[in-house]
């Protein structure tokens, strides 16, 4: 059995909040008496795509546990390689990176469109998972991560902006009874459907929170509700189960 954290949209920037938000749930994670066995965290880790608050995610994203990161919208991809991942040279390819942990892996792909909000696998990226997963043995659990969600959510923000062009990447998980689950980002709100007969599981927002729009204000004085996180369970029979936090 593992257990993965799953936290999203840090939008880091100049104001105090965002980091504060980040550093509230990465210390809560961290304090936990049984650690995790990984920490994922689905995109827009920037607000502005700027190298100095990639900088500043590197600070705040250390841990002694594995952290798999990947990028959003608001990400920029050669401000993320020097601010981030610390390479001097840059580089505006997508950011697709593979973890074998905890007995899974994890394939994380690059769903930005370099200047919009929406989303898409490239031709690159379906290429680069598809190499992936044909190497994932038939027992192994593979999970894909990324961060647009390939479906309606039933916010309208949301789904204005969500990955176009979703069937490339269905009919990769279709083929691959391995696939345990898809985890993104991006609504800014928990929630949990399903994507090509698999689950697919949505972080919470940690930076800022989306109401749905049969509620009214969240509970903060501004309207607004605590940073969350999202428990993905993996256990030995092969069954997943997602428990959602609020971290205050
Ligand atoms: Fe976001
Ligand atoms: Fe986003």
């Amino acid at each position: 059995m593992f257990v993965l954290a799953h936290l999203s949209d840090t939008h880091l920037d100049d104001t105090p909040g965002s980091a504060a938000r980040t550093a509230r749930v990465l210390d809560y994670l961290h304090a936990l008496p049984d650690p995790v066995d990984a920490i994922l965290i689905t995109g827009d880790i920037a607000d502005n795509g700027r190298e100095d608050e990639y900088r500043l995610a590197a600070k705040l994203f250390a841990s002694p546990l594995p952290v798999l990161v990947c990028p959003g919208n608001h990400d920029v991809r050669d401000a993320y390689r020097k601010g981030l991942l610390g390479i001097a040279e840059g580089g505006t390819a997508p950011i697709n990176s593979r973890h074998d942990v905890a007995g899974a892996v994890f394939l994380l792909c690059d769903s930005s469109i370099p200047g919009a909000d929406e989303g898409r696998l490239d031709a690159t990226t379906l290429a680069w998972l598809a190499g992936q997963l044909a190497t994932v043995p038939a027992a192994t659990p593979a999970f894909i991560a990324l961060h647009h969600p390939p479906v309606e959510l039933h916010h309208p923000m949301a789904d204005s902006m969500r990955l176009l062009d979703a069937a490339p990447l269905a009919a990769l998980v279709a083929a691959h009874p391995q696939v345990a689950a898809v985890l993104t980002g991006h609504a800014h709100t928990a929630a949990a459907s399903a994507f090509a007969g698999r689950p697919l599981l949505v972080a919470p927002g940690v930076s800022s929170t989306l109401r749905l729009p049969w509620e009214g204000p969240g509970p903060l004085a501004d309207g607004t509700q605590p940073p969350g996180v999202a428990f993905h369970v993996h256990d030995d029979t092969g069954r997943l189960t997602t428990h959602y936090r609020v971290v205050v």
